[in-house]
């Protein structure tokens, strides 16, 4: 019996030219993987640093565009809009999410005008509008409230494709929400508006910097998602939430947080036959990011070797906050 072993093969050969490695490597990764998610707030002429995770800005409208732009320019196929709300305008039953005039549909008609030729993602919950920051509405003890929250997350995704939007991406993780939101957009004749769902969306302590962003962190200081958001003890559950999604309608899934959740994208990947997006979450960044600056190892070369690795687990497609960063050294500017 002829069996291989050492030293008629040895591993070292085709990992010692650069040609053998690159010509059998398995995953690659282009700034067309690459979904860049976006904060805006009120104002013109603004982009403010946001503490929690350096480098990224909040942007007025005008100047969203011009990073959109930016975007499209690195290869960028996508972007991901979240609002910072004035808490003027939450309130208890979250209806700024559906006024058709508020600050996420205005940044959606004004990319719109511009014809960006990049596709323009719109989150789908509440927790920007509500005044405890849940992601959708609560009773006076705090509980969700999931059906009359799926009714109000009906009338955003709605107003959001109105606006314009060519996705939706529900994050909210209600029961039941995406063959609602599918029924709605349908029988209002938005035919092509795709639903990325946040299938697998895990209640991680790795969201800390994106409450920070949107302003929803102090509210929700004595509180967790963990009645709506999955139970990172489960992997198993991934699987059922993600087959829920995929037969009420939704074209693509989001499996989120990505870096500890990746053995979640392997075992989805194996299983479904529809695309995957991994979603590198604010805190993942902001740790590579702050380790980064403190010279503990190298951002760019750390960044492609963590994207790297959602692809080899199976993702499609990432949303990094590193996006337009990463795009820059693919093309090599
Ligand atoms: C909420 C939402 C969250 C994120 C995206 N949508 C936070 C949460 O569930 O509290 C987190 C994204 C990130 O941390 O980068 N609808």
């Amino acid at each position: 019996m002829f069996s291989l072993s050492y030293p008629r093969t040895r591993s070292h050969r085709l990992r010692s030219s650069n040609w053998s490695r690159d010509l059998f490597a398995e995953a690659t990764i282009s700034s067309s993987d690459l979904i860049q998610p976006f904060f805006i707030t009120e104002g013109n002429n603004i982009s403010e640093p946001i503490d929690t995770l350096p480098g990224i800005y909040r942007h007025s409208v005008d100047n969203l565009v011009k990073k959109a732009e930016n975007a499209r320019d690195l290869g960028i196929k996508a972007i991901l809009i979240f609002p910072q709300i004035p808490k003027n305008k939450k309130s208890v039953d979250a209806k700024e999410s559906y006024n058709s005039n508020n600050l996420i549909c205005k940044a959606i008609k004004e990319l719109k005008k511009h014809k960006l030729d990049i596709g323009i993602i719109a989150d789908v919950a509440l927790d920007p509008y509500t005044l405890n920051g849940h992601d959708g509405i609560t009773d006076q003890n705090g509980n969700i409230l999931n059906d009359e929250t799926v009714k109000i997350l009906c009338k955003q995704s709605l107003t959001l494709a109105e606006a314009g939007c060519d996705s939706v991406a529900p994050s909210d993780m209600m029961d039941g929400r995406i063959a609602k939101i599918r029924d709605t957009l349908e029988e209002n004749c938005f035919y092509n508006t795709k639903i990325f769902s946040y299938a697998a969306k895990y209640a991680s302590n790795f969201y800390g910097p994106f409450r920070e962003a949107i302003g929803s962190k102090n509210f929700l200081k004595n509180t967790s998602k963990e009645t709506y958001q999955m139970n990172f003890r489960n992997s198993k559950e991934s699987i059922h939430e993600i087959g829920l999604d995929i037969s009420e309608g939704a074209d693509a899934i989001i499996i989120k947080p990505g870096m500890p959740y990746l053995d979640i994208i392997a075992r989805a990947s194996d299983k479904f036959n529809i695309p995957i997006i991994g979603y590198q979450v604010s805190g993942e960044y902001s740790m590579l990011k702050i380790a980064s600056e403190k010279q503990i190892f190298n951002y760019t070369k750390a960044l492609i070797e963590s994207l790297i690795s959602f692809k080899r687990a199976g993702a499609n497609a990432i949303i990094t906050y590193a996006a337009t960063d990463i795009a820059k050294q693919l093309m090599n500017i």
